[in-house]
């Protein structure tokens, strides 16, 4: 029985990193506040809070986070992740790619702005700056900007780079400046977050960040951490926000 009930806790706080074993009574109170948590906002039939993580990846890393990150929003059970991937641009003005990938992540379009409830954008770092890809997306939103139709949804960045001082930081500041001009509540992560103090790797206040080698290394421990923490972060505040 109290292994059931281990069980239970574990999967009601799923990405709660821990430092000991829980006792019992700590056990039944996560699955109690949990399904508490699901229960009333059923009850009060809220929508879901829909929280849109688009991104650029070309090999793979930056994508691996929006998957953490989106773990780390569907933690929070009043909330939803919607991940959308973005397509290469051309040096040509030709469409290169089908409008709908053949498998995998959909694609973003401009018009899931529209009832999002919070925003979370990443890509790889290209020479210290936001991928062109991604950069393409943020050009075609200026009817958006117009509307104000973000102006006041929580906002986030995250991005991987090749070597550990490969500009990490300023590509997570070069994101958050369109994001800035759309009015957005742009939030980092806090050092009460252990990742950041641990990680030899990623994982800044700024965001999430991954460091991938030449070889593309898996997410680092902290790195997950990170992206997860960002996600419950986003979540919490959309919800609050309403
Ligand atoms: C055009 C270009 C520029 C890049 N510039 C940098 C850079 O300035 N610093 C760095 O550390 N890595 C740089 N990289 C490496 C990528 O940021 C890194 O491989 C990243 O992890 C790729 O992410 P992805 O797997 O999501 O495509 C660059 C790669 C390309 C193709």
């Amino acid at each position: 029985m109290p292994s059931l009930v281990y069980m239970a806790a574990n999967y009601c706080s799923r990405y709660e990193p821990r430092d000991r074993i829980l006792t019992i009574e700590e056990a039944l109170l996560i699955i109690i506040s949990h399904y508490s948590q699901v229960y009333l906002s059923k009850l009060r039939n809220y929508k879901l809070q829909k929280i849109l993580i688009v991104y650029y990846s070309r090999h793979g890393s930056t994508a691996s986070m929006a998957q953490q990150i989106g773990l780390g929003v569907d933690s929070d059970p009043a909330c939803e992740s919607v991940i959308r991937c973005l397509p290469g641009v051309s040096a040509n003005t030709e469409q290169t790619q089908a409008l709908v990938p053949d498998a995998g992540v959909p694609f973003a379009d401009t018009r899931d702005l529209e009832d999002c409830n919070a925003l979370i954008i990443g890509s790889p770092g290209y020479f210290g700056n936001m991928a062109a890809p991604l950069k393409y997306f943020l050009d075609q939103t200026s009817q958006y900007w117009l509307s104000g139709a973000l102006i006041g949804k929580p906002a986030g960045v995250f991005t991987s780079t090749s070597s550990l001082h490969g500009g990490q930081e300023s590509v997570l500041l070069s994101m958050m400046l369109p994001l800035l001009h759309h009015g957005m509540l742009i939030t980092g992560i806090p050092y009460s977050e252990s990742a950041l103090n641990q990680t030899t790797t990623g994982a800044t206040p700024y965001g999430p960040s991954h460091l991938a080698g030449q070889q593309g290394n898996p997410l680092s421990k902290e790195e997950i951490s990170a992206c997860q923490s960002l996600g419950k972060r986003i979540a919490l505040l959309s919800n609050q926000l309403g």
